[in-house]
């Protein structure tokens, strides 16, 4: 061969190379910079709150007392010791709760009548903080008496069982409202409340009556200082996760076991102390995890969760009943549901035009008057509404398409979403899609609680879905690994691949949210689970960092994104997609790694000559069956590094089951 052309063949071989993965195992990721594709939806990557496993009422619900109002059924005393004469009334100031508790001094120095609050599972108090005492009590003589409230830790070997006291002095034969604040002198994980009934100066011997109603504490320190308010640790969670959306108040909860026991919302607004309460529909759904004492206090109610909603940035869903009870609990059973006539079911379509007004209606509107009175003159701007939560078939349909008609007639801007069933795939699910369709619903809301196989199988499922009819949303979902339906890293790396079809199809796929949200270590029923708590700590799970990546590094654009090579189906590998963010001039890039072996990744930014800083966000699930828990609440977290990137390339090695976030600066002048 002549010099000349060997010396060609030369440079065009290290040319090549240039170009070529520089190990046979380097996958090339290629994204184009300059091909911006559809937007992001605001509404990507939120979050779905159901009261299932005591997420409200011994919760994010910040009240410590349980049955505050004496209305648990069948035990109105359930959550209480009562000591003396203490007696239940039934003809109380609220309406929709009318028991009280009478309790009349028992004439003796050393003899005391009382009652005791055991909370859920024990109230958590932490040191030097704060907590708010009220009841609205009575006495009937006008004889002023003395409530000694105490704090007190039944199982400790100290002298004395009370942490701290304070003297409420009832002096209205009328019903009032008292208040009193009581420090907790140090942290009690399972402490309770007690009160005394005394003479005015404090002594046991009275022979007067006092009746008590609504007693509660709360922690003074609640979520931005709302009276009436969330624990401040699990909404710091759901706020630093930044979601787009906020889905509640269910879930299976929506419809309830029977009609009689679905949310309504009606219910759980106005004044607390007239908040009808319920039974949760999870209290005796699984025999063998039963929770007899599992109520919904309303406490956190429409009100406070639209204004949540608010607070997180989140667009509100709020899923509304399509006059059908649960329909796994009633197989079958048309009798279970509303008669699927307009006449039967405009209660509940009003219950959906209603709520609409609640959001959105100015002050002169019934129900926008109601908002501004609980403390929100400005509207909610309610844009979506759910329509059934989780419905299929006939039955769904045939009741969904009056609720369509009358939303759209009255509000034609409200987005409409609509169910696709239980399942993600097959019969009932094709039926849903084509229902919704010809419905015009807005969204069509999908469910997938699967193993790691169908993650595998579907990690392109929005690839190739109908770009015309509904959006998608994504609506409940979570790796339950094959059959393991504990929390472990190991899942949370199939749910973090998995969303990269979510993000490549942003076009047709507008929202998305991991489902349960919330779980008390002590009173659960389903998991895996967002985040777990107990009464003083949470964690905050891998599934939960997976999400919080996705939705912190959401960006404005998708951004076409290929891979030099592509697991087969239903086989570990490279996950990828990518997107521009045009608030700070960056491209962002998700890989994800579901192997169980290093694999090295070249990311090419075609478009651009010269990327600059790039910031990574790696989170590593190699130990499978690892995860954060109470006690070690670190052990798996993001960790934050940099790389250097070569003009426009940047080259890294990701570790076995691993998950990165790059951001990657648009230029080098940053
Ligand atoms: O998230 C738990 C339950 O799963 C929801 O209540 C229901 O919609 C689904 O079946």
């Amino acid at each position: 061969m002549h010099l000349k052309s060997l010396f060609g063949a030369f440079f065009m071989g290290l040319l090549c190379l240039a170009w070529q993965p520089l190990f046979a195992s380097e996958t090339v990721i290629t994204v184009q910079t300059a091909r911006k594709g559809a937007p992001i939806a605001p509404t990507m990557y939120g979050l779905f709150y159901e009261d299932i496993n005591f997420a409200a009422d011994g919760g994010m619900y910040a009240e410590l007392v349980k049955n505050r109002s004496f209305e648990y059924t069948p035990n109105a005393l359930s959550g209480w010791k009562v000591m003396g004469r203490a007696e239940l009334m039934a003809d109380g100031p609220f309406e929709r709760n009318p028991h009280y508790l009478r309790l009349q001094g028992m004439g003796h120095s050393e003899m005391w009548t009382g009652l005791q609050n055991e909370g859920f599972f024990g109230m958590g108090l932490r040191a030097s903080a704060d907590y708010r005492f009220s009841v609205w009590a009575r006495v009937p003589q006008g004889k002023p008496q003395m409530l000694k409230v105490q704090l007190v830790q039944p199982s400790t070997m100290a002298e004395h069982q009370q942490l701290a006291e304070v003297k409420v002095v009832v002096d209205s034969p009328e019903w009032k409202q008292y208040e009193a604040v009581i420090r907790s002198p140090r942290e009690v994980e399972k402490a309770e409340l007690r009160i005394f009934l005394a003479d005015e100066k404090g002594s046991a011997w009275t022979g007067e009556t006092c009746d008590v109603e609504h007693i509660s504490l709360f922690p003074v320190d609640t979520w931005r200082g709302h009276r009436n308010g969330l624990r401040k640790d699990i909404v710091q969670a759901l706020y630093d996760m930044r979601p787009g959306v906020f889905r509640f108040p269910g879930g299976c909860i929506v419809e309830g076991t029977t009609l009689d026991n679905r949310y309504q919302w009606k219910h759980s607004v106005g004044p607390v102390e007239n908040r009808k309460i319920n039974k949760n529909r999870w209290m005796d759904c699984f025999p063998y995890r039963c929770f007899p004492d599992y109520f919904q206090s309303y406490g956190m109610g429409f009100y406070e969760l639209f204004l949540l909603s608010e607070e997180l940035g989140a667009e509100p869903l709020p899923v509304m009943n399509v006059g059908m009870a649960c329909q796994y609990q009633n197989w079958e059973r048309e009798e279970a549901h509303a008669p699927a006539t307009e006449q039967a079911l405009d209660p509940y379509i009003q219950d959906c035009l209603d709520l609409i007004e609640f959001a959105n209606g100015d002050s002169t509107t019934q129900w926008g008057k109601l908002r501004a009175q609980m403390g929100h003159p400005e509207p909610f701007c309610l844009k979506y509404i759910a329509v059934g939560n989780e419905q299929w078939g006939r039955f769904y349909f045939e009741r969904l398409k009056f609720f369509v008609e009358r939303i759209r007639k009255a509000y034609p801007d409200i987005r409409i979403v609509g169910s696709s069933g239980p399942g993600p795939d097959g019969k009932d699910f094709e039926d849903g899609w084509k229902e919704m369709t010809e419905l015009k619903a807005d969204l069509v809301d999908e469910h997938f609680y699967r193993p790691v196989d169908w993650f595998l199988n579907n990690m392109y499922r929005y690839d190739n879905y109908d770009r015309k009819g509904p959006k998608v949303f994504a609506g409940e979902y979570a790796c339950h690994d094959h059959g393991k339906k504990y929390n472990h890293a190991g899942a949370s790396i199939y749910e973090a691949a998995f969303m990269t079809t979510l993000e490549r199809n942003a076009d047709i796929v507008e929202m998305a949210t991991y489902a349960p949200m919330l779980a008390h270590v002590e009173g659960w029923q389903w998991r895996p689970d967002l985040i777990w708590f107990d009464n003083l700590r949470i964690a905050r799970s891998c599934s939960y960092h997976v999400q919080a990546m996705y939705a912190q590094n959401k960006g404005t654009h998708v951004l076409p994104c290929s891979q030099s090579e592509i697991a087969p189906k239903r086989k570990d590998g490279i996950f990828s997609s990518a997107v521009l963010d045009e608030t700070d001039d960056s491209f962002i890039v998700k890989v994800i790694n579901t192997t169980n072996e290093p694999q090295p990744v070249l990311l090419k930014l075609e478009g651009t000559k010269r990327v600059g800083k790039v910031t990574t966000l790696a989170l590593d699930c190699s130990q499978y069956e690892g995860e954060n828990t109470l006690d070690n609440p670190n052990a798996i977290v993001p960790q934050e590094n940099y790389l250097t990137a070569q003009g426009n390339t940047v080259r890294h090695t990701l570790g076995a089951k691993c998950f990165v976030v790059y951001r990657i600066a648009k230029s080098d002048k940053k």
